[in-house]
């Protein structure tokens, strides 16, 4: 099975894409809603909550860990990848990757938590594959409560969207959104700002693990039928109808119950 870890349930949007990506493979979802946000956090508490929770998938059984969190990917993906033998995939180079592949005029811009930002991941990753890419990045910390209040569509996020984004996409023609939550506000974005081309590394994570299962040859057979478990941290009253609500109703029949762990 797959494991798919987060710091809460915003990257059941990484989730939705690899389930429809990959029907065959089981998946086992890890959000981390007792201690979410991670944004915020230092360096050193990222890492000891991002290793507790790719420990308990690990021992679950995953054959292979997907970091959907963008904050534990930009801070973590090196001690991870000295701490377990199994093949460990982030966001930020599938994010990196897409933004080149759609950046016509080379401009590209970057949203994401404050540590993501501050850690340069995106700008680094993008910068290795080809160094005359510009760079634009911004932290934009207010867009994480808002699409957890499901303000996606309301007046407060376009005002805080305007404020934040006027002026970092006025010259670009491709923007990274580097937090499992924005892709919510993807439309939102789009409406006030039809000349972006909107990266949500999702798309680009999901083709790559299914390259990677191919290559380990640990990719499920078709005829496996595919099973789903959901965990949290703290399973709130809410969490199960916001999973729902973000797996989208084609996958509603795929989560009946939400589990709680003690890590
Ligand atoms: N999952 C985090 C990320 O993608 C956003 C929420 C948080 O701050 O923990 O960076």
């Amino acid at each position: 099975m797959i494991g798919i870890f987060d710091s809460g349930v915003g990257g059941l949007t990484v989730a939705k894409t690899i389930i429809e990506h990959l029907p065959n493979e089981s998946i086992l979802y890890l959000g981390d809603t007792a201690r979410v946000p991670y944004g915020n956090r230092s360096k050193d508490i990222i890492i000891r909550y991002t290793l507790e929770c790719v420990d308990f998938l690990v021992s679950e059984g995953a054959k292979c860990i997907v970091v959907a969190c963008n904050t534990a990917s930009a801070i973590a993906m090196s001690t991870l990848k000295d701490a377990f033998s199994i093949p460990i995939l982030g966001v930020i180079e599938a994010g990196a990757k897409m933004a080149l592949l759609n950046s016509k005029s080379k401009n590209v811009a970057v949203i994401g938590t404050r540590r993501t930002i501050e850690s340069n991941a995106y700008k680094n990753a993008i910068k290795l594959i080809d160094d005359s890419i510009n760079v634009f990045q911004k932290e934009t910390p207010l867009l994480v409560p808002l699409v957890e209040e499901n303000f996606y569509y309301h007046k407060a996020t376009e005002m805080v969207l305007r404020e934040y984004l006027d002026d970092l996409v006025f010259n670009v023609d491709t923007l990274i959104l580097g937090c499992t939550h924005y892709p919510l506000l993807a439309e939102t974005i789009a409406s006030i700002y039809p000349h972006l081309c909107i990266v949500d590394p999702a798309i680009e994570v999901a083709i790559d693990l299914d390259s990677i299962l191919d290559y380990e040859g640990i990719k499920c057979e078709k005829a496996n039928k595919a099973s789903y478990r959901f965990c949290v941290t703290d399973n709130d009253k809410d969490v199960l109808s916001v999973t729902k609500s973000i797996l989208g109703d084609a996958n509603n029949n795929i989560i009946t119950s939400m589990e709680e762990v003690r890590l």
